[in-house]
């Protein structure tokens, strides 16, 4: 034992893999994807009887007079874990043959946040959004997704990402978005998952891990939805749509007059309405030109197409707040 020992110490630095070429070693199977911590095993054949046996910094090996080894781990922890299997033939000649082994670990947690916190955000504003996936291995085969889910629970891609990085031991790694929110992301989810994908040899499917979601309001200037002519019969009253958030404070004008929009058009009413609505991000201004057609019979088509018997009843809600 001890003068096997001896000899493989000075032939250590000369083992190569496929150093001569000759060698016969097949090493099966040639690749390994081994969970941390989990068990581990490859077998060496040579096609002579020979003295071999697996070079490794867990589950060293080596005998006499054989043709076959095999290199077993009970719990795999060694991250820079490189095993050969190598053979010391009688004519002298020496080879090896690498196993590869990619060890993995799943992350312990993936979360998402703003760099600088700030909720709400405001439309149209670049915000950094950071992914963080903590103690991960191999950060190579990992990729970040980062996703928004509508209010209606629509999923959509905003960014994935991946790292071209040959560590092999666990890290942590931070994953960066630039947002820029509009009006219609207020209240949707902000999220992203890591996935680490190994490949046919890794689990399958390839395991993802989901972040908590952030929730977003969106703070934004207020928007008239109404069309700038409007048709109205005798005896009803305008509408138009503002959209802002926070709640707008509307303003109606007519002739640069401050007043209170009428609730039941007459014919004299008909003109030219302008409407300041405000908050804090921002102000708008619209202006609608009201046509009062007799009698309720002749209603033309407004900016509220589905203007129903039931809608025109409460019209004395003249703004119908949208968010
Ligand atoms: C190694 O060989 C033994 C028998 O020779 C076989 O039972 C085992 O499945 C093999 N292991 C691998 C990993 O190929
Ligand atoms: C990753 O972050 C966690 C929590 O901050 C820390 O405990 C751990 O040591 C870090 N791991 C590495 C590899 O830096
Ligand atoms: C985010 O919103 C969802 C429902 O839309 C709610 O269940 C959840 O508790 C909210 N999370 C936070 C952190 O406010
Ligand atoms: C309303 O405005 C339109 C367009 O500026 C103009 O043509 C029209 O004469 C105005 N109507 C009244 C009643 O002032
Ligand atoms: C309406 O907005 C326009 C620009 O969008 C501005 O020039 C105009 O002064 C505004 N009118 C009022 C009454 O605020």
């Amino acid at each position: 034992m001890y003068t096997h020992t001896l000899l493989l110490l000075l032939l250590l630095p000369l083992l190569k893999p496929g150093v001569c070429e000759s060698c016969s070693l097949v090493v099966s199977p040639a690749g390994l994807v081994v969970k941390y911590g989990a068990p581990a095993s490859a077998n060496c054949t040579s096609d002579t009887v020979t003295s071999m046996g697996w070079e490794a910094s867990q589950g060293k090996d080596f005998s006499m007079g054989v043709k076959e080894r095999t290199w077993r781990v009970d719990s795999l922890t060694d991250w820079k874990i490189k095993p050969q299997c190598y053979e010391i033939s009688e004519v002298g000649g020496q080879c090896a043959r690498a196993l590869d082994v990619t060890m993995y670990k799943l992350p312990d947690r993936v979360y998402i946040r703003y760099l600088s916190h700030s909720d709400p955000m405001v439309e149209g504003h670049q915000y950094s959004l950071h992914c963080v996936v903590q103690n991960i291995a191999p950060i190579k085969h990992l990729t970040v997704t980062f996703y928004k889910v509508s209010t209606s629970g629509e999923q959509t891609v905003l960014y994935t990402q991946q790292l071209n990085n040959d560590i092999r031991e666990p890290v942590n790694e931070s994953f960066s978005l630039q947002f820029s929110p509009t009006s219609v992301d207020g209240g949707a989810q902000l999220c992203c998952s890591a996935m680490l994908d190994l490949g046919p040899e890794g689990p399958q499917p390839p395991p993802v891990m989901e972040s908590e979601c952030l929730n977003t309001t969106v703070h934004f200037a207020p928007e008239f939805s109404c069309s700038a002519k409007q048709q109205v019969g005798e005896g009803e009253g305008l509408t138009c749509d503002v959209r802002g958030n926070p709640l707008p404070s509307v303003t109606w004008l007519r002739d640069g007059q401050v007043l209170t929009p009428p609730t039941h058009l007459r014919r004299e009413d008909a003109g030219n309405y302008t409407l300041i609505a405000l908050n804090r991000i921002g102000k708008a201004n619209h202006t609608v030109e009201v046509e009062v057609l007799p009698g309720p019979a002749a209603r033309g088509a407004s900016c509220q197409a589905a203007g129903s018997a039931a809608v025109a009843v409460l019209l004395l809600q003249l703004i119908r707040w949208l968010y």
